[in-house]
């Protein structure tokens, strides 16, 4: 077999072995069908990989920073190795670069990031983000770091926008000079999958005296990173975070990676056991060490554990494959879309002005992006997310012309209120196990739901929360999974 022969082996390997691919619904006209799972951008399905290397890692299971008996040597050597395994899939260089596993996905990790810039540079009050920032890439930086500045996105050739505009990200850094600290932008839109291009977001920062933190929620799964080892050095990342369960890894910890000299410069923020070198009644001494001092209190080892596994296989398969890939769906999908009149696609289409990753968003002309949501679910048995995937300004800007279109006869003080009602879209959303038949599978059914709109409509009501919720037909979750059933089960053998 040559090179490129068993990679696409072990592609196909990898590709049909994660957990829930099978997993089978009766639906709302009684037939039973296998999920397709298209809400990756939420969270990814578990790589079976992981899962396996998890299984037994459970038998060694103890607590780490000890290395007396055997267990804890063993989940000592594997979780120090988790760290460095994160550290080389970014291409950050482990001398200047320190990895370190946090609490609620990329969350937990902007808020810590944004105090530790606030702290590292005090006198620097204005932090720069993109109008396409998920909240956690935005409120963080209010509360913790001063005044956010939002950098609009560039138009290209068409009315849908694209990346972050570059020309007005310089304006701003020119205008707002000394006081910024640093500009903190995703690396993938979680709304659209729209790319900016990290790198040269970075050069135009430093070579203004501002720091760059990604969020890399949506990148570290869809596409190679490359946080330093730049020709031109200025191109370096400072800070990169992202959420071990959009990687593979449902469970696992959120993931810091950053420049040492920046952590070393001030007091880790957060302060416990497994960080400190000695405590007195009136003082005590940090540890000088990498990772340990930015991590207090017992960490999240079996997630970062399971994580680091389903990186190392990502890296086997090469996140250059990976990418084209899941290319070639988003692609397919946005191509086939744009052949529907009644469909509207958010964000720029044309790859070679705007690279996608991950997901697409789109509303079907006349109905609710709840109704189709609940459609696709309900009668096609496929998983996708609708309303304003937490990025809400983002949201409001793409279907801004045709929200004022639809609300003329709303007196404006109501339009606010009005617009959280109906304003949203729906996300299909693609991960290594989507393949082309799932694309397919998806056209066939808003084709088939755009013919035959009116009917669909009249199956579904809107309940008092607001949601579509169908006539007659409802899944008892119960059927499927509680834990209650589970434990009985398990107690009953
Ligand atoms: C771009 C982006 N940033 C941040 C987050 C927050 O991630 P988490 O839920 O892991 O905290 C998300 C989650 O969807 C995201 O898509």
């Amino acid at each position: 077999m040559d090179k490129s022969q068993s990679k696409n082996s072990l592609f196909s390997k990898i590709q049909n072995d994660f957990i829930g691919l099978n997993t089978v619904y009766t639906l709302a006209d009684g037939r039973k069908t296998e999920r397709v799972y298209l809400d990756s951008t939420a969270s990814t399905l578990m790589m079976g990989a992981a899962y396996n290397v998890l299984e037994k890692f459970f038998d060694h299971y103890s607590n780490s920073h000890s290395l007396l008996h055997f267990s804890a040597k063993i989940t000592t050597d594997q979780y120090d190795w988790a760290h460095q395994r994160v550290l080389s899939f970014l291409n950050a260089d482990p001398e200047s670069y320190t990895c370190f596993f946090t609490g609620s996905g990329t969350t937990a990790g902007i808020n810590r990031m944004a105090r530790v810039f606030r702290d590292y540079r005090k006198e620097r009050d204005v932090v720069l983000v993109s109008m396409m920032e998920h909240h956690s890439n935005d409120l963080p930086h209010r509360k913790h770091s001063g005044e956010v500045i939002h950098i609009p996105l560039d138009g290209h050739s068409g009315d849908q926008p694209g990346c972050i505009n570059m020309g007005a990200l310089e304006q701003s850094l020119k205008q707002y000079g000394d006081r910024v600290n640093y500009i903190a932008v995703t690396g993938i839109s979680n709304v659209t999958g729209i790319i900016n291009p990290i790198h040269d977001i970075a050069e135009l920062a430093h070579n203004h005296g501002a720091l760059v933190l990604i969020d890399g929620a949506q990148t570290a799964a869809h596409m190679p990173v490359q946080m330093s080892g730049h020709k031109n050095p200025m191109q370096d990342i400072d800070a990169f975070v992202f959420s071990g369960h959009k990687t593979y890894v449902p469970g696992s910890p959120g993931v810091v990676v950053c420049r040492k000299e920046i952590l070393m410069a001030i007091e880790p923020e957060e302060l416990g056991g497994g960080m400190i070198e000695d405590v007195f009644v009136d003082r005590y001494i940090i540890k000088d060490d990498f990772p340990d001092r930015e991590e207090a209190g017992t960490q999240n080892i079996t997630g970062a554990i399971a994580l680091a596994a389903a990186i190392e296989i990502m890296d086997s398969l090469g996140m250059n494959l990976i990418y084209k890939e899941e290319d070639q769906l988003i692609c397919s999908a946005i191509e086939r879309m744009k052949n529907f009149p009644e469909i509207i696609i958010y964000g720029e289409t044309d790859n070679k002005k705007c690279s996608r990753a991950g997901s697409i968003s789109f509303n079907i002309k006349g109905m609710h992006h709840g109704l189709v949501a609940a459609v696709l679910n309900d009668y096609f048995n496929i998983a996708v997310r609708n309303e304003c995937f937490c990025a809400h300004p983002y949201v409001k800007e793409l279907i801004l012309d045709d929200m004022l279109d639809a609300i003329t006869d709303i007196p404006e003080e109501e339009i606010e209120s009005k617009y959280k009602l109906i304003a949203g879209m729906v996300r299909a959303s693609f991960g290594i196990y989507n393949k082309l038949e799932d694309v397919d599978t998806l056209i066939r059914a808003l084709d088939k739901i755009i013919a035959k709109k009116e009917e669909f409509i009249e199956l579904y009501h809107v309940d008092e929360k607001g949601d579509y919720v169908h006539n007659t037909f409802r899944l008892e979750t119960e059927n499927y999974f509680s834990v209650n059933n589970a434990l009985n089960n398990y107690l009953k053998h």
